[in-house]
């Protein structure tokens, strides 16, 4: 099963599920309320945003919804003052949830670590002083280069209650791809760890911060926090370097939530864009508090006796909204895992699942392509019975995933909600819920309040069953609020197609109304569920002393989804062999880190380019899987 076999696969499906009898009637929005809130939405949208922020705790309320006086910089909730802190900590304080488990943490050795939402929110209240301490406050940047560990959720909700906006890098990126982030980002503070657990073994991350700071880089940082994860020896800089628990040993347990303005920014999230640079998309307190809530509420059902697991890193959005943000403000309790799948063995997810009684499983695809590869037979080691919902998130599930994910983790009971969204959106946007009927790799219909469509270039509908782009057709809460320091690549987005949101995929929708994700339309890479630009890859093996021109493409990858494919050209003097494949692996895993997947690379004489001298990544793509080439017309040499 390759990429395009899936796309061939989804565009046979024809297999429906409904849910189970047992499951409509418990589900916290029955069908007949799930047409009255798409009634609703539907003639006042803005009265739907409305009454899902009036389910939350605001410290004043707005002058109005949205302000779309100077689209499409959106205002969603103009002069209403709030903390989504608040909602996510203070306000369960107050209620019987207090002593409810807000964490549960599992380290990959098997230590593990619990939350309750006092305990949580009293831990995060020592490092929001700690973080005053340090001189940091209300807009200024932290960058949170970390594990999935308990002390990662602390920092960024500490930063967001005193008002500092967070940018959680994942660890696996390289000391380059932090810098060019604590820079874009001008950050004052770095949280980082000693080190963490992967695959058994001890992966060292301060020394790559080290560098990321070294010499005048960077010099934006001023104080850095290290967490003792591994007990490994680092290099505590004098003056700059300060260990967690030294800092908060001796802080108070109470450091007030910053009143925060709607828009004022709450975290920066860098994703790939089709150019070198990646963007850091914001997000902010009020529209995204109120997004998420509702919709992670709606679609996942969210019961006081549930456990919640998304395996997603914090590093990525789905870190922020379906493994803090959303649950912490539902009230439920989120899991964390720090480790490989695959360790000590094959079983290690479900492992967890019997272990804790975990309820919700929320997944990516290519996750499930990999457990698959396992074999069953470790998910029958296990009681699986605790789970009653299952999601998948970040590229298109094949029908043949979908089903294994339902009749082997599901017993064929537990509906496989498959979420579309993104970094920029925040929130669910297109999404069943437990009560939808299914079908396997459709992500059903927009939730009430959100309006999509698939469209041509020109922003024409197309008709049901054609493939196209897909547009938000209406602008929603938990949108990015800009992009940091580049307002004309915010407006981008709304201008490729003039008046709608165009999200960079491509999707078809059928005479059901269903939509059917098929992949991005853009050079930007999806591999295994993160995105990666070419342009950025292309630029990376561009700083390698062999290269002298390159051209990267997408092919597809059995568990991965996609994976690069890179043709070079090396440089008169180079004589391009094994070594030089592996030395120029080894370069890209240093310069973007090991989510920048290669799968081969190929050394050419000449790359196909248009007139003005840029490199057709279409036509390598035609040629490497044996498709028409299509127009040529500007190609500089036809032959
Ligand atoms: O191409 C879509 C794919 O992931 C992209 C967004 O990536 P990112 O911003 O990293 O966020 C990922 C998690 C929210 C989208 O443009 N994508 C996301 N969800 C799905 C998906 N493709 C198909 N089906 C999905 N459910």
């Amino acid at each position: 099963m390759d990429q395009f076999g899936t796309l061939d696969n989804l565009l046979q499906e024809e297999r429906v599920f409904r849910p189970l009898p047992q499951l409509v009637i418990e589900a916290n929005v029955n069908p007949q309320e799930l047409e009255a809130h798409r009634r609703m939405a539907g003639h006042d949208p803005l009265g739907y945003w409305e009454e899902a922020a009036d389910e939350l705790d605001w410290f004043k309320k707005w002058d109005q919804v949205l302000d779309d006086s100077d689209a499409p910089f959106y205002k969603w909730f103009p002069g209403s003052r709030c903390n989504i802190v608040y909602n996510c900590l203070d306000r369960h304080i107050e209620t019987y949830n207090k002593n409810k488990l807000a964490l549960i943490w599992e380290g990959e050795p098997g230590d593990s670590r619990k939350y309750t939402y006092f305990e949580l929110y009293r831990e995060v209240n020592r490092v929001a002083n700690a973080l005053r301490s340090l001189g940091i406050g209300k807009g200024d940047r932290i960058v949170i280069y970390m594990p999935p560990l308990p002390e990662t959720v602390i920092s960024m909700l500490a930063a967001a209650k005193i008002g500092a906006i967070h940018s959680v890098v994942f660890a696996g990126f390289s000391a380059k791809a932090l810098r060019q982030r604590i820079n874009d980002a001008q950050a004052k503070l770095v949280v980082t760890a000693d080190g963490f657990y992967r695959n058994g073994q001890i992966m060292p991350l301060k020394e790559t911060v080290d560098e990321a700071l070294v010499g005048a880089c960077a010099d934006c940082v001023d104080s850095m926090i290290v967490v003792r994860r591994c007990k490994v020896g680092v290099d505590m800089t004098d003056g700059r370097d300060f260990w967690y628990e030294d800092l908060i040993r001796n802080e108070r347990n109470i450091s007030p939530t910053e009143v925060m303005d709607a828009d004022d920014p709450l975290f920066l999230m860098y994703t790939s864009g089709t150019t070198g640079q990646p963007k850091g998309i914001v997000h902010s307190h009020a529209g995204y508090m109120v997004g998420v809530h509702r919709t992670l509420n709606h679609v996942f059902d969210i019961k006081p006796t549930d456990i919640f697991w998304c395996t997603a890193d914090p590093g990525w959005v789905t870190g922020h909204s379906a493994v803090v943000y959303g649950p912490l403000m539902a009230g439920t309790t989120t899991l964390m895992y720090e480790g490989h799948p695959n360790y000590p063995q094959a079983d290690r997810l479900w492992n967890i699942v019997a272990k804790y009684g975990v309820t919700i499983f929320y997944t990516a695809p290519t996750m499930i392509r990999m457990l698959m590869r396992f074999g069953i037979q470790y998910t029958r080691q296990h009681d699986l019975s605790s789970l009653r919902l299952l999601g998948s998130v970040g590229e298109p599930i094949s029908p043949e995933a979908w089903i294994w994910l339902y009749k082997n983790i599901g017993r064929n009971e537990c509906p496989v909600l498959d979420t579309w969204w993104q970094t920029e959106t925040g929130m669910f946007m297109i999404s069943p819920l437990p009560i939808s009927l299914l079908k396997p790799g459709s992500v059903t219909k927009t939730l009430p309040g959100v309006e999509a469509d698939i469209v041509d270039r020109d922003g024409n509908p197309v008709p049901a069953g054609k493939g196209g782009l897909l547009v938000l057709k209406r602008p929603w809460p938990a949108m990015m609020t800009g992009m940091w320091n580049d307002p004309d690549r915010y407006r981008e987005y709304w201008e490729k197609i003039p008046g709608m949101y165009f999200a960079g995929d491509v999707a078809r929708k059928d005479e059901d109304g269903y939509f059917w994700i098929q992949g991005r339309a853009d050079d930007v890479l999806n591999i295994a569920g993160h995105r990666i630009g070419t342009a950025e890859m292309e630029a990376a093996f561009g700083a390698h002393r062999a290269v002298h021109e390159c051209g990267v493409i997408g092919v597809p990858d059995t568990i991965k989804g996609e994976a690069a494919k890179a043709f070079i050209v090396v440089r008169p003097e180079v004589e391009p062999d094994d070594e030089l494949i592996k030395d120029l692996k080894r370069h890209i895993r240093n310069e973007l880190g090991p989510v920048a997947v290669i799968k081969s690379i190929e050394f050419r004489d000449n790359l196909p380019k248009t007139r003005s001298g840029k490199i057709m990544r279409r036509v390598l793509k035609a040629e490497e899987l044996g498709h028409e080439i299509g127009d040529l017309t500007g190609l500089e040499d036809e032959d």
